[in-house]
């Protein structure tokens, strides 16, 4: 009997779902990462060298020093995770390196999660709750002026990014009576902005001068790295609060610390942060921040996909096929 061919070696950075390995493991020859320790640097070079394929996340940083470092044989990143800002685009491109990533399979989880801040902040809802489990608050009962937050009804929300999940955002802000604006590179058709219900802004200064919430929803690329710059940031109304499930960076963290703090920005609601796992200490200080440890697409539904979409990516591509979800430098 002829040999059965060689299957391709399939490095996988981080713990995936079990279902998910265990499906890698009968296609690929894959090589995982079942203690979810973080791989340094070094380790991804090594890993680079010999790898067909790679599968990093969002906590490896897959730099030019990495892939100029690369054997000939590695030939996909496919990315688990739908930014792809971990990745140096370029360098692949130049090295003939296939990027692919996750888009479409955490739309609706990163959403949920960013509409679960927009209520959390205004409502003090974190406030509450870790008062009530504080054995020393001695809560002795309700009162009309206490743990009084922001209405959210009828107020503005402006959505900074309006691809897939900035529109799935703006479809739970308007069941919540949420009015909707929105910043993006490109207009949306008139129907999908009628659908919404959306105003379009040209100019994000002016976008940012006049919401009362501000939900950012971009991707982290050059082009967005610090949008809300320590100038822009100066441009909100001191009411106004600030959501971010999209990447820390595309905020100056420092200025945002010094504003919640010095009470110029009424606060914010962050599941990302610049320097992840880093966290600036004010913002964690700040009563008026809710700070979640990247947890948009939490779910064990997303994350499956997620794995589900990476299988079908290397499939694909191993198959000798354009794989469905490719990434290229000029979509970002
Ligand atoms: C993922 C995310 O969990 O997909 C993304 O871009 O931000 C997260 O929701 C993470 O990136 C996995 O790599």
């Amino acid at each position: 009997m002829p040999n059965a061919p060689k299957k391709p070696l399939v490095i996988v950075t981080r713990k995936l779902p079990e279902i998910v390995e265990t499906r890698m493991r009968e296609l690929f020859n894959a090589r995982l990462n079942l203690d979810d320790a973080p791989m340094s640097q070094a380790a991804l070079v090594e890993a680079a060298k010999v790898a067909e394929v790679l599968v990093p996340t969002v906590t490896d940083r897959i730099d030019r020093a990495v892939l100029s470092q690369a054997g000939p044989q590695l030939k996909l990143i496919a990315n688990f995770g739908t930014g792809v800002d971990n990745i140096d685009l370029d360098t692949a491109r130049n090295r003939g390196i296939t990027v692919t990533n996750t888009p479409g399979v955490l739309t609706e989880d990163t959403a949920d999660m960013t509409m679960a801040l927009i209520l959390a902040v205004p409502r003090r809802l974190v406030e509450g709750a870790t008062l009530l489990k504080d054995p020393r608050s001695n809560w002795t009962g309700w009162s009309p002026t206490w743990m009084l937050g922001h209405r959210i009804f009828g107020k503005r929300l402006g959505i900074i990014g309006m691809g897939r999940i900035g529109q799935a955002v703006a479809r739970r802000a308007v069941a919540f009576g949420l009015q909707v604006h929105y910043h993006n590179r490109r207009r949306l058709p008139e129907a999908v902005e009628q659908e919404l219900d959306a105003t379009y802004w040209d100019s994000l200064d002016q976008m940012l001068a006049r919401m009362d919430i501000i939900s950012v929803n971009c991707p982290h690329t050059p082009a967005t790295y610090h949008l809300l710059s320590a100038r822009r940031l100066k441009l909100l109304k001191p009411t106004a609060y600030i959501v971010n499930t999209a990447r820390g960076e595309v905020i100056d963290e420092n200025e945002l610390a010094r504003l919640v703090e010095a009470g110029a920005i009424a606060g914010a609601g962050l599941d990302v942060f610049e320097n992840e796992p880093a966290i600036n200490p004010k913002l964690l200080a700040s009563p008026r921040v809710v700070a979640l440890p990247h947890m948009g697409s939490a779910t064990i539904e997303g994350r499956v996909d997620m794995g589900e979409k990476v299988i079908i990516n290397i499939k694909t591509f191993l198959d000798g096929h354009s794989p469905p979800d490719r990434v290229y430098p000029a979509m970002f």
